[in-house]
């Protein structure tokens, strides 16, 4: 499965923030906002990475993770010169996708909790056309939204509906087989201008293969599209990490749980950051599987 995190658009809604910086590099809580959205592909298993940015974003988001080397990943990356919709990552990434299934998730969502990794890899193993996550939210008007029958089959789908008629939001995190390319090429702009994944999405359904899961109690999903929701994503990190001193998109520390870097790498990456407290929480770890030992044996 190759993945896309698409961390483009001017992030208006967040304006004078996203002035002279992008969206997806403001903080959340003590990381990038973009380590969230790449976090879940590496929960999902998937190393071959294309970030999508503006051009005035790319360099700086080149300088932060580099070809992804360090956390055994394959990162490229790729221009979307304006904002086009969701589902232009599609034609931008199709020599990324190369007729395989995709990940696709927006870069200023952050997704976490118990059972959420397990989830997600349940999910891209049963994959069978599309895979959608809902979740219920106060405020359906501002997101896609999928309607479901008491059997959970999914019924409908609709972008910013103004009467909707659930209140389960279509979160930023879509799992699509090879055929997305072919459809996301037969779109029409919408009304507003844009390709609308929204429109992929309904595609797959018309085909009868759409499907939705919706993330359980303890699971929890946050759009940092707002001012507001960006200080409830952080405030929730923040109560992970002090609480109940559990790390969230902790990259390197994944990339360790995973197997796609070894304990000695993941420490000298801590010891290069030990300044902060993140980096000596790496250090920790790495030299808790012995990382340490090796590497101090190394120098
Ligand atoms: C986009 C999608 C919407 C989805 C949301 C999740 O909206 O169009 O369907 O529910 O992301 O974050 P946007 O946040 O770009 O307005």
């Amino acid at each position: 499965m190759k993945g896309i995190v698409l961390a483009g658009g001017s992030g208006t809604r967040l304006f004078p923030l996203t002035l002279a910086t992008s969206k997806q590099l403001l903080a959340v809580y003590n990381k990038p906002m973009v380590y969230y959205p790449l976090s879940v592909l590496m929960l999902a298993g998937v190393r071959d990475i294309l970030i999508i940015s503006t051009p005035s974003a790319i360099p700086d988001m080149r300088s932060l993770l580099g070809d992804g080397s360090k956390l055994g990943l394959n990162l490229s990356y790729a221009v979307q010169n304006e904002p086009r919709g969701i589902a232009d990552a599609f034609l931008i990434g199709a020599r990324h996708i190369d007729g395989d299934d995709t990940a696709l998730v927006l870069g200023d969502n952050l997704f976490h909790g118990s059972g959420f990794p397990e989830l997600l890899r349940g999910a891209r193993d049963s994959l069978d056309g599309c895979t959608l996550f809902g979740c219920p939210v106060p405020d359906p008007e501002r997101y896609g939204i999928g309607e479901v029958d008491s059997a959970g089959v999914l019924l409908s789908i609709e972008e910013k509906p103004s009467r909707p008629r659930s209140d389960k939001a279509i979160t930023g995190l879509y799992l699509y087989d090879g055929a997305v390319v072919d459809i996301a090429r037969g779109l029409s702009p919408s009304p507003r201008g844009e390709l609308e994944v929204t429109d992929v999405n309904r595609a797959y359904l018309e085909r009868g293969r759409a499907r939705l899961i919706e993330l359980g109690r303890g699971q929890r999903w946050y759009d940092c599209g707002t001012h507001d929701s960006l200080l409830a994503a952080s405030r929730y990190v923040q109560s992970m990490e002090k609480r109940r001193g559990e790390r969230v998109a902790c990259l390197e520390e994944i990339a360790l749980q995973m197997g796609f870097i070894d304990a000695e790498a993941c420490y000298r990456l801590g010891a290069g950051m030990r300044q902060s407290a993140y980096g000596r929480h790496l250090t920790e770890i790495a030299s808790s599987m012995g990382g340490a030992l090796r590497h101090d044996s190394a120098a």
